[in-house]
């Protein structure tokens, strides 16, 4: 089993660890902080401890899991490894000179991965000698939890260590997907209006927060209403991936932040984990009620379905992803009840782009602009009297 080193010791990279210790490889835990490292050996500690506790595992069992993770302030403990996983603070400079200084001290056959959310594989792997060998493993957190794993080619990545790398995650019983190097992958992408179409509608007074997560819980069968999730994620977080994604984009007005969530992060309302966001987490402080009209939930939870199934759709005309991946991302990545595009032939898809079309020309707005592939497929279907 070969080894595996881990770059950044702090939520993702302890989770990537563990998962990789897991099944069954040595790990090598590298930070520049001491105590980053301190932590994460506690905290792996405390997960396998709770997990005996709760009878998944033994103690026998826990405690290889824990003596497989080696922490590590020198490059030169990946030596024999045959993936490096970087998952340090988000900044291109940085994870640059990382890479070139790894790829030093690492065998001519060891695949170097990256964990961001957000950068380009391709300007990460352009910092290397071998450029081919460089790979985006996207995981989700909690890493040990979460199925999802993005699996991102660069446009230098060789064909055979994109499969080793798939293979390898494979083998961590992880849900594998495959997308283009493009901003915000499959399910950062895929998943923007889930949030700013919510928003909207909120800004619109269409209907208040708690009512908007009625809606997608009850009548759209999401697990989380969108401001709840929003403020489980943290108001900061959500936010700059919006603006992340939308600046990649080049402002392409489907991205577009709103200033609601943007002053919910300047005012420090970052949701549970300030105590305060879309809604108060004090103990006993009154939850809002939501106004329970059939009607407006189910205009409601069309609105964003719609706007996500065009993500989607938009995502498979460019060649984002297969259309398989796109909708085990969303399911195993976000949890959604079902596949976007699978929901798109269910509702039919000549109503999907109906829809869209009432919004665009009640708005006006570019932000409204359909998929030119539902277009084609609701054509065809029309032309051909199927679906
Ligand atoms: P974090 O802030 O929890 O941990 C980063 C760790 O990297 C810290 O322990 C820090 O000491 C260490 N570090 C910083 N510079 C370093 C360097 N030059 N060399 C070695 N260690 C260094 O960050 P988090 O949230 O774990 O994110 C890490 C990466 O994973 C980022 O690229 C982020 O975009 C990505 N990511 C984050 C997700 C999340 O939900 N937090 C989800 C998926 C990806």
């Amino acid at each position: 089993m070969q080894e595996i080193g881990v770059i950044g010791a702090g939520t993702m990279g302890s989770g990537i660890a563990q998962v990789a210790a897991q099944s069954g490889h040595k790990v090598w835990l590298f930070d520049t902080s001491e105590a980053a490292l301190d932590k994460a050996m506690a905290s792996l500690n405390k997960i396998m401890a709770r997990l005996v506790e709760k009878g998944k595992k033994t103690q026998a069992e826990a405690d290889a899991i824990i003596s497989r993770v080696n922490v590590s302030s020198d490059y030169k403990s990946f030596a024999n490894c045959g993936l490096v996983i970087e998952a340090i603070v988000e900044n291109l400079d940085i994870k640059k000179k990382v890479f070139a200084a790894l790829e030093e001290q690492v065998n001519a056959d060891c695949l170097l991965a990256s964990n961001t959310s957000s950068l380009s594989i391709a300007s990460i792997a352009a910092s290397c000698k071998h450029p081919e060998r460089v790979v985006g493993i996207h995981f989700f957190n909690p890493a040990p939890l979460m199925p999802l794993v993005e699996i991102v080619p660069a446009v230098q990545t060789a064909d055979e260590n994109l499969k080793k790398a798939k293979d390898l995650i494979d083998s961590w019983k992880k849900v594998t997907v495959v997308t283009k190097d493009t901003p915000g992958f499959i399910v950062n992408r895929v998943a923007r209006p889930f949030y700013g179409e919510a928003i909207r509608i909120y800004e619109e007074g269409i209907a208040d927060m708690a009512t908007i997560d009625w809606a997608m819980k009850e009548i759209g069968g999401f697990k989380m209403g969108p401001f709840e999730l929003m403020d489980y994620i943290g108001n900061d977080i959500n936010y700059t991936v919006t603006e992340t994604v939308w600046t990649a984009f080049y402002y392409d007005p489907r991205y577009k932040p709103s200033f609601t969530q943007k002053r919910m992060m300047e005012a420090g309302y970052l949701g549970r984990k300030s105590g305060k966001g879309y809604y108060n987490y004090a103990e006993g402080a009154k939850q809002p009620e939501p106004e329970k009209n059939q009607v407006v939930g189910e205009a409601i939870v069309w609105r964003i379905l719609i706007m996500l199934i065009n993500e989607a759709a938009d995502a498979l005309h460019l060649g984002v992803a297969s259309a398989k991946d796109i909708d085990l991302a969303m399911t195993k990545g976000v949890n959604y009840p079902k596949g976007l595009l699978a929901w798109a032939d269910e509702k039919g898809i000549q109503n999907v782009l109906d829809g869209l079309d009432k919004l665009y020309l009640a708005y006006h707005e570019e932000r409204y602009r359909a998929s030119v592939l539902l277009r084609q497929k609701a054509a065809f279907q029309k032309n051909f009297n199927v679906g």
